[in-house]
C-alpha cells in the first residue's frame, strides 16, 4: 500500500510564526536559549539519524534492545488497533513494533506525527512499503499543540520513543502528559521511553561525541534561523557545549560564542559576548520511580517498566485510567 497523503497541522507559515516568537523571545532574554524543535530542518532530521549511529549514543541501542526483547509482549498486552507515533523521526526502531503487531495480527492503522516533514516523508513511503497490509497515515504537527488531532476510535497505542520527552522543560513535560491523557480515552495505552540517570561519564560523551557530528546537530539550529529569517548567524564561530547538571538531572547543549558578535535578526540586534552560551536544548535523564508518579499525577497508571541488560534506558508501558 503507498501511504496516505500527509495530513498537514503544521504548515510553512505556522512554521515560521512559531520560529519567529521563539527567536523573539528566546534571544531578547537574560540567560539566551531556543527550544530544540527548530534543529529538524531536513540537514538536522539527517544529523539526528547519524547521532543515532555513534559509538558514544547509546540511548537508540539501549532502546532498540528492550524493544526487541519486549515489542510481542507491547502488542499481546494492548491488543491495539492504531499505533501513533509521536515526534516519530524515521520510525526505524517503531519497526519491531510494527513487527510484533504484524506477527500478531489486528493493527490497522500506523499514524506518525513530526514536525520534521521531510523525516515524514520519507518515513511513510517506506513503511508503507514495508507493511502492505497497514493503513500509513503521517501528520505534521507538535506534539505540544496537536494532540487533539489524533485520529480517534478502536484500542490505540501513542508510542514516544527516543527519551524525546525529556527535551521538554518540566513544566512542558506536565502539561503535554495532561494534554495526552485528555486525547486518549480511558483504556488506551501509552509506551514511553526514558534515558534513565546514570554515571554522567557516560551521558556527556554521548551529546559530545569525538567526531563532532553532535557539535554540527547543535550548530544547525543556527543555519535554520539564517535560512528562515534571513539571520546573519556566523555557525562556525559558536562552540558546542554539553554540560550536566546534576541538580536537575539533565544533560544541556549550549553553544559558545567564541568572539564578540553582534547579529541581525527580526530587526532585533543581539549582542553575544566572548564566551556567552546559548542554550539550545535540555535533554533530562529519569528515575523509575519518577516516571511513574508523572504518569499517575497526569491520569495513567504503570502497566510494565522494562529496560536493557545494563540499566541505560526505560521503556514504561501505562494505560490510560
Ligand atoms: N523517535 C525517533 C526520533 C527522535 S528525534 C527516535 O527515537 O529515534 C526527535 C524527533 O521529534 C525528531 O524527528 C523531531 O523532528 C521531532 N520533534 C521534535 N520536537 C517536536 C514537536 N514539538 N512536535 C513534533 N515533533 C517534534
Ligand atoms: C531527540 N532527543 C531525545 C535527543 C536527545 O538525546 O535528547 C536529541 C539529541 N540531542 C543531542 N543528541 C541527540
Amino acid at each position: 500500500m503507498t501511504a496516505e497523503p500527509l495530513e498537514i497541522y503544521l504548515d510553512e507559515s505556522d512554521l515560521e510564526r512559531g520560529l519567529r516568537d521563539d527567536v523573539r523571545t528566546g534571544l531578547s532574554a537574560g540567560s539566551k536559549w531556543l527550544p530544540p524543535k527548530w534543529f529538524y530542518d531536513a540537514r538536522g532530521s539527517e544529523l539526528f539519524e547519524r547521532i543515532t549511529g555513534l559509538p558514544e549514543y547509546y540511548p537508540t541501542r539501549a532502546e532498540r534492545a528492550v524493544l526487541a526483547e519486549h515489542a510481542a509482549d507491547v502488542a499481546a498486552l494492548t491488543g491495539a488497533k492504531t499505533l501513533i507515533e509521536l515526534g516519530s523521526g524515521s520510525s526505524e526502531k517503531t519497526r519491531l513494533l510494527l513487527d510484533a503487531f504484524t506477527r500478531r495480527g489486528g493493527l490497522g492503522t500506523f499514524v506518525p506525527l513530526d514536525v520534521s516533514v521531510s523525516a515524514l516523508r520519507e518515513s511513510t513511503a517506506r513503511i508503507a512499503a514495508d507493511y502492505p497490509g497497514l493503513r500509513v497515515r503521517g501528520i505534521v504537527g507538535d506534539f505540544t499543540r496537536h494532540l487533539h488531532r489524533l485520529p480517534t476510535g478502536g484500542r490505540r497505542l501513542v508510542v514516544f520513543l527516543g527519551g524525546t520527552i525529556g527535551n521538554l522543560l518540566p513544566a512542558e513535560r506536565a502539561a503535554f502528559l495532561t494534554a495526552m491523557r485528555a486525547a486518549l480515552e480511558v483504556g488506551d495505552w501509552l509506551l514511553l521511553g526514558t534515558d534513565l540517570v546514570k554515571d554522567p561519564s557516560v551521558i556527556v560523551p554521548a551529546y559530545d561525541d569525538a567526531a563532532g557530528v553532535t557539535g554540527e546537530f547543535n550548530r544547525n539550529v543556527l543555519h535554520v534561523i539564517n535560512r528562515e529569517l534571513g539571520a546573519d548567524f556566523d555557525p562556525d564561530a559558536f562552540a558546542h557545549v554539553a554540560l550536566w547538571d546534576p541538580e536537575q538531572e539533565w544533560i544541556e547543549m549550549r553553544l559558545r560564542a567564541t568572539r564578540p558578535m553582534r547579529v541581525r535578526v527580526l530587526g532585533m540586534t543581539v549582542d553575544f559576548a566572548p564566551g556567552e552560551e546559548l542554550r539550545t536544548e535540555v535533554s533530562a535523564k529519569f528515575h523509575p520511580d519518577g516516571i511513574a508518579a508523572e504518569l499517575t499525577e497526569a491520569g495513567f497508571a504503570r502497566t510494565a517498566f522494562w529496560a536493557d541488560p545494563d540499566t541505560l534506558f526505560g521503556v514504561t508501558l501505562a494505560r490510560a485510567r
